[in-house]
């Protein structure tokens, strides 16, 4: 009943708007000057691209072209999508739709300087993306209004530094500049902004200290300074305003300051990567309450930091505690905006290999505390992370036994105590991790029979390695004692749930707007090739994981005959 009235009030709306004489027909001038601009646009005639303004013609209505929308009443042209539209340019730099507000040309093959009618039109549109392009310039050739809220120039090679003239942009709402060349400090006034929600400046060649004071009302989901690797300094406290943060990543940075303790308090931070930087001290102290509560990515590795594993904070990773069971409309964490559809994007090391994803998927729960100069114990308190897929602590220096508390992470893919002065027996416990593809225990002092069968089966000699009191299978050493009988193997097998196998939907749902919906590979995806994004951004794919893998699908394969 209720769904038979909301689907008639639907169609009736719809059919008002259809039939009402306000849903005029595209105007002529708009016609005109879309004629114009398809007419004087250089387009790549590789058949890899799909050029919207094939589809445009005189004598129809503009409003039903690919890549137009209309606003709903004046049937003015104030949205145009022309990404992976195989434009190399402009003849004829003249035209104009006085009513555009959101402009994107992502994913095209735009080349040197923005022409100049780009530029005059970034003086007075709202949203603007030409990501993914091949233009050089400096950010002073844009005009920086106050009705600008979205901005999107990554990947492209943009150069030179911030002017003042950004800091006219009051109303902006998301910036992304990542992966240009980005020279220069970060200008105050961004930080000062009390409508930026989120800021991407990965991968450019910043310097200097982060800005020292992020507004009251700061409203940042979103800060990802990864990868300048000449950002210096400390880590302003004022960050602690920003109460809707989600995202934190200054990872490959020269930042030198103790643990932010401070951030523990926001309530949605989700992601916090301070890799890579030169971070020292221990990172529990007095201050530690109760921290971190939707902390799912924990990522602090290769830093200087000292003192015992963070156990008070960990016993506090409440949202590492839950598993989260994915719907799969809503498997990443998502800025929601009203601008567009906005992904985050993280580069995370896990399985030894370094990848980024692009969105981040929801379960996707890790902690790295690897190569720092942490010592103790491994707290038994971390056997209560049920959610974690990654732990790394590996190149520290800690001692003791493995917890057997770790035989209660059940989703752990991925376990790396490499290179510590861990002891004592491997539990046997560790063989129901069913998930678990990678697990490194190489270079430590553990001693006595390797546990045999379920998924420990699965692993090569190369995952001991170093450790001389260790014996039995995989590694050629026996045990003294009579080897027991081995229980047979029997696998369990998580197929394309494993977040190894996450990555295949990155791609969907970002990027080149709403007439398509898919992502940065929309290109590819509209010839038909199918894509894993997966960017190998340091690091190699590792051969033994790759064959692990492949071992590991055959056997699923041969359970299943
Ligand atoms: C479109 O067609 C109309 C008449 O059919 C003509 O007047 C107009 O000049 C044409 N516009 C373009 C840009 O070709
Ligand atoms: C298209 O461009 C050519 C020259 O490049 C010009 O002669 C012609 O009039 C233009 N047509 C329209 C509809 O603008
Ligand atoms: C910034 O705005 C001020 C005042 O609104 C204006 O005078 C100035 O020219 C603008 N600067 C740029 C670079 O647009
Ligand atoms: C940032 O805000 C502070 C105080 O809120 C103000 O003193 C400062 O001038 C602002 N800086 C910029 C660059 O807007
Ligand atoms: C790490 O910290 C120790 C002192 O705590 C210092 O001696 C050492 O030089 C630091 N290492 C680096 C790489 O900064
Ligand atoms: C975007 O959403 C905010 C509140 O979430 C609202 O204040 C603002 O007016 C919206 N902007 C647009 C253009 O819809
Ligand atoms: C910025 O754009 C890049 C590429 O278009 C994308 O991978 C990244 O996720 C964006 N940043 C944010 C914070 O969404
Ligand atoms: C663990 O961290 C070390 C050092 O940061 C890295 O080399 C290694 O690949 C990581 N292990 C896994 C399994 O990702
Ligand atoms: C594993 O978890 C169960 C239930 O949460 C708990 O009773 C048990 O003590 C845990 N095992 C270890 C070794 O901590
Ligand atoms: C285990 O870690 C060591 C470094 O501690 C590394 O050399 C080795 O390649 C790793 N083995 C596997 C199987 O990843
Ligand atoms: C590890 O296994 C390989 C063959 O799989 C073998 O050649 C090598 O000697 C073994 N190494 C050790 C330390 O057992």
């Amino acid at each position: 009943m209720e769904s038979w009235m909301w689907c008639f009030l639907l169609c009736s709306h719809l059919l008002i708007l259809y039939f009402s004489p306000s849903h005029s027909l595209c105007h002529p001038h708009d016609t005109s000057a879309l004629l114009h601009f398809k007419n004087s646009s250089i387009i790549d005639e590789d058949p890899y691209y799909y050029s919207k303004t094939r589809t445009w013609e005189n004598g129809t209505d503009c409003c039903s072209w690919a890549g137009v929308t209309c606003h709903p009443i004046s049937g003015h042209v104030t949205e145009l999508d022309l990404s992976c539209s195989g434009i190399v340019g402009y003849i004829d730099p003249n035209r104009k739709i006085p009513f555009l507000e959101s402009l994107h040309l992502s994913n095209n093959k735009l080349k040197g300087r923005v022409p100049n009618w780009l530029h005059e039109a970034s003086s007075w549109l709202s949203e603007l993306d030409l990501s993914h392009n091949q233009l050089m310039q400096s950010l002073d050739q844009f005009s920086w209004n106050q009705q600008l809220r979205y901005l999107d120039l990554s990947f492209n090679s943009i150069t030179g530094g911030f002017s003042s003239s950004i800091c006219n942009a009051s109303a902006i709402q998301i910036l992304n500049l990542s992966h240009n060349k980005l020279t220069g400090t970060i200008p105050q006034c961004l930080a000062n902004s009390s409508s930026l929600q989120v800021l991407d400046l990965q991968l450019n060649k910043l310097h200097g200290t982060l800005p020292s004071t992020f507004a009251k009302d700061c409203r940042l989901r979103t800060l990802d300074l990864n990868g300048n690797q000449l950002l210096e300094g400390f880590l302003p406290e004022s960050l602690s305003n920003c109460n809707d943060l989600e995202v934190l990543d200054l990872g490959n940075n020269q930042i030198k300051d103790v643990f932010p303790h401070w951030l523990q308090t926001l309530p949605e931070l989700k992601v916090l990567v301070l890799r890579a930087n030169k971070l020292y001290g221990p990172i529990e102290g007095s201050k530690t309450k109760h921290g971190f509560p939707s902390l799912v990515i924990f990522d602090v590795s290769s830093n200087n930091f000292s003192g015992p594993i963070p156990n008070a904070y960990i016993k506090n990773f409440q949202a590492m505690k839950k598993i989260v069971v994915l719907d799969t409309d809503r498997q990443y964490m998502k800025v929601p905006s009203n601008v567009s559809e906005y992904a985050d994007s993280v580069t995370i090391t896990s399985k030894a290999i370094t990848m980024t994803m692009d969105r981040i998927r929801k379960d996707f729960v890790s902690i790295d505390l690897s190569q720092n100069r942490f010592e103790g114990k491994i707290p038994s308190v971390i056997g209560e992370l049920h959610s974690l897929r990654g732990l790394n602590l590996s190149h520290n220096r800690l001692r003791g036994p493995i917890p057997n508390s770790m035989g209660n992470l059940t989703n752990l893919e991925s376990l790396d105590l490499s290179s510590n002065m861990l002891t004592g027996r491997i539990p046997t416990g560790l063989t129901n991790l069913n998930f678990l593809e990678v697990l490194n225990l190489s270079n430590n002092h553990f001693v006595g029979e390797i546990p045999q069968g379920k998924q420990f089966s699965t692993f090569s000699n190369d995952s001991y390695e170093g450790n001389l009191g260790l014996c039995g299978l995989p590694l050629t050493t026996e045990c003294s004692k009579d080897p027991k009988q081995h229980s047979p193997a029997s696998l369990t097998f998580r197929g394309e749930q494993g977040f190894g196998f996450g990555w295949k939907p990155v791609a969907i749902g970002y990027g080149c707007g709403m007439v398509f919906g898919v992502g940065m590979g929309c290109c590819v995806l509209l010839i038909g090739k199918p894509q894993w994004i997966v960017r190998m951004v340091g690091g190699q794919l590792n051969k033994k994981v790759k064959r692990k893998t492949r071992m590991r699908s055959n056997e699923n394969g041969s359970r299943m005959n």
